[in-house]
């Protein structure tokens, strides 16, 4: 492992059993506490979203909003929010999403994504997919192209890459750190 793999992974803080029995919380708070640390997250996914030709950066609430936005700017890339459904006040594109229990929504202004636009996904997680593969559906729905995903962490065990595969359409999946 790379020393900043390994200086992200040491910043990382695994909570058990939260928020709720058997699941394993994944706390970055420490690396954000972390100037040095958190330089090279956003160095790192920045130079995804600048190799993949990426013209904008879309973060996905919340914690995508932390880091997405200095990739944003390392990157020399605007930045636009995605956000959990009734929190953007303009004409929005919604899309609905599976959980576990459940359903979920997220939006994004209508007027920031548009064709001609490649975008970069930034998240700190990939679990399942299911947010990452909305934000997909949303960016194509707004006509613009999907340059890839970046996140801090993927959790290898929950399958997140095999039901993306699809949704990518040959668009890269990059994850700083696998787990
Ligand atoms: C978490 C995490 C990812 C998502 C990953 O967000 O930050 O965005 O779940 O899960 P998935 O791959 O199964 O969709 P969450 O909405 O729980 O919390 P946040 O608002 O703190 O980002
Ligand atoms: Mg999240």
């Amino acid at each position: 492992m790379t020393d900043i793999k390994e200086l992200l992974l040491s910043r990382i803080r695994d909570v058990e059993d939260y928020p709720e029995q058997g699941v394993m919380f994944k706390d970055i708070t420490p690396l954000l506490a972390d100037p040095a640390a958190f330089t090279a997250l956003t160095d790192a996914l920045a130079e995804v979203a600048e190799r993949t030709g990426a013209t904008k950066v879309v973060g996905l609430e919340a914690r995508g909003f932390i880091l997405g936005a200095p990739v944003a700017l390392r990157a020399g890339l605007g930045f636009i929010p995605v956000r959990k459904a009734g929190k953007l006040p303009g004409a929005t594109l919604r899309q609905s999403y599976e959980l576990e229990y459940g359903s979920a929504e997220i939006e994004v202004h209508a007027e920031d994504l548009s064709a001609g636009d490649r975008v970069m996904v930034v998240d700190d997680v990939l679990a399942t997919g299911g947010t990452a593969e909305a934000s997909l559906q949303l960016i194509r729905r707004a006509g613009a192209e999907v340059a890839g995903i970046a996140v801090l962490m993927e959790l290898g065990f929950l399958g997140g890459r095999a039901r993306l595969e699809p949704a990518l359409r040959g668009a890269p999946l990059e994850a700083v750190l696998t787990v």
